[in-house]
């Protein structure tokens, strides 16, 4: 039983109506189901409605309309996010505005190396027409069959190609966006160099949808990279992994384009899901590495070199080279399915923790004895960026406790987890962004200059505060009733 919408919500639908047409204004529960949910499932809220501009005039339109009724508005784009930030809440009144419509890539140009496109696109679309004109767009994500340009814009997406490329705000050079109230920024520019006041689009880029909606961007593209050494490791530990990187560059150079971390239980996760290890060599981690280059570069020389010497030196224990594009998609499976083959395992509390690179092994070293502490038999599933400092430090819940009972722990774990974070003077959320699952945790570890600092952006672009409510930042003490 839900409670009908209020004369003026009433009308804020039909204005919706007018400006996209009725076919996308979205509100019976069965059409709303598709938006209303995260995809893991762990975040959901019920919309007023849904609406699916095609346009950034549309985009406008509605903005202009929910502005005026003081209607809070939820961007959405693939719904891949892991922070619950393109989900609203559960008040009945909140627009989830999707771009899945606006998906065109406007221009691309091989000279320029750059590639203009809508905000809806999914990434893979994007990568696929880089390489239409012999470029490559780097973003790599396990989601890029789903996640879209404005979802990875909103929330600065990491991924498996970081090491080289950097993240999403690296690949970006100009941006749309449509304001809070409906006014457009046309800062869709293609410069390398413009020094004319503040770099706006930053502002955008990681706002998770809280300072407007991004519609359209310039992005850069790089030169194609067909030759491909890839290896699958068995590590000696943690620390060898970080020394392991050192080695990797000295040989490698810029082709290093990837090095990631996959703890055992996680590796054992995805073969249980199906998938072959190649080594036999048993090690509590293992590893992902890839140098890349123009075709016809030797990229196997340097992988060869790296590993021989990390075998001499004990870093490495065992390693597996890719000979086939077969072996290699298989090699790389061993990472990227870990992320979908935890699910299947009931609730996850999901940390996505940046420390310095030295420090990596000490926070495995202090965080896990931590959580045995706190709760006994919670079962830790660690793997990640490696190359970036960046692990996703995963709990599942202990054989003797229902999955309901292990999420009454969630809150009290991740402070362990967070705690140990600090101390190494890392980051909370190092690629997801904090949606709404993360903001409160983030405001309590900033400093009073820098929330004052974060808030004043966000007063100062959305002083109404109606571009997605509680994500980034708490809301403020009046609205949280
Ligand atoms: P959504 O989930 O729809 O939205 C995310 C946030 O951005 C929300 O706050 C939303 O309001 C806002 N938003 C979306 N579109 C717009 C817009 N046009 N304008 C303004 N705000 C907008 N992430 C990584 O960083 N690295 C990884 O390696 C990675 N791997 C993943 C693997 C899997 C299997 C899955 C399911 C997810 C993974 N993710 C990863 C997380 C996710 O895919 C990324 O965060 C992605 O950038 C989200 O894109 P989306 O289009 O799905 O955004
Ligand atoms: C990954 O690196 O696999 C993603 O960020 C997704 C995840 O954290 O599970
Ligand atoms: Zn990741």
């Amino acid at each position: 039983m839900t409670d009908a919408p209020t004369p003026l919500l009433v009308d804020l639908l039909t204005e919706l109506r007018s400006a996209v047409g009725d076919t996308h204004v979205l509100t019976d529960p069965a059409d709303l189901a598709a938006y209303d949910t995260d995809w893991r499932g762990a975040y959901s809220g019920r919309p007023l409605a849904v609406v699916r501009p095609g346009s950034t005039a549309e985009v406008a339109a509605v903005l202009a309309a929910t502005h005026a009724a003081g209607v809070a508005v939820v961007p959405q784009g693939g719904n891949t996010g892991m922070s619950g930030g393109a989900v609203p809440d559960d008040s009945g009144s909140q627009v989830i505005l999707s771009l899945g419509r606006m998906r065109a890539v406007r221009e691309v140009d091989a000279v320029g190396g750059t590639i203009t496109v809508e905000s809806g696109c999914v990434l893979a679309d994007v990568q696929a027409a880089a390489a239409g004109v012999d470029r490559l767009f780097p973003l790599t994500l396990g989601s890029q069959g789903s996640c879209t340009i404005g979802g990875n814009i909103s929330t600065n997406a990491g991924g498996t190609a970081v090491l080289r490329y950097g993240m999403m705000r690296s690949q970006v050079l100009g941006l749309e966006v449509v304001l809070p109230d409906g006014r457009v920024w046309d800062g869709l520019r293609s410069l390398r160099k413009d020094n004319t006041g503040y770099d706006l689009k930053q502002l955008f880029i990681g706002a998770e949808g809280t300072l407007g909606v991004v519609t359209a961007a310039v992005l850069t593209i790089q030169p194609a990279t067909p030759s491909r050494a890839t290896a699958w490791v068995a590590l000696r530990d943690v620390a060898a992994a970080a020394e392991l990187l050192g080695v990797l560059r000295d040989h490698g150079g810029d082709r290093l384009t990837t090095w990631e971390l996959v703890s055992r239980p996680a590796r054992d996760l995805v073969v249980a899901a199906g998938l072959t290890d190649p080594l036999s060599t048993s090690s509590e981690w293992y590893g992902l590495v890839e140098l890349a280059g123009p075709a016809g570069a030797d990229v196997a020389t340097p992988l060869e070199a790296a590993l021989g010497e990390a075998v001499e030196a004990g870093l490495v224990l065992d390693a597996a080279i890719a000979g086939s594009p077969a072996q290699r998609s298989g090699l790389w499976a061993l990472r990227e399915r870990v992320s979908e083959a935890q699910e299947v395992h009931g609730p996850t509390v999901k940390h996505d923790v940046s420390v310095p690179i030295t420090a990596l092994a000490d926070f495995v070293a202090r965080t896990g004895p931590a959580i045995e502490a706190h709760l006994p038999g919670t079962r830790l599933f660690v793997y990640g960026h490696v190359g970036d400092g960046n692990l996703h430090y995963n709990l599942s819940r202990p054989e003797h406790l229902t999955s309901e009972e292990f999420l009454t722990h969630a809150a009290a774990l991740s402070d362990v987890v967070n705690a140990s974070v600090a101390e190494l003077t890392g980051s909370i959320s190092a690629e997801h962004g904090l949606g709404k699952s993360k903001a409160a945790a983030a405001a309590a570890y900033k400093s009073d200059v820098e929330v004052a600092l974060m808030r004043a952006v966000k007063d100062a672009i959305d002083p109404a505060g109606l571009m997605n409510p509680g994500a980034v930042l708490p809301l403020p003490p009046v609205l949280l009733g």
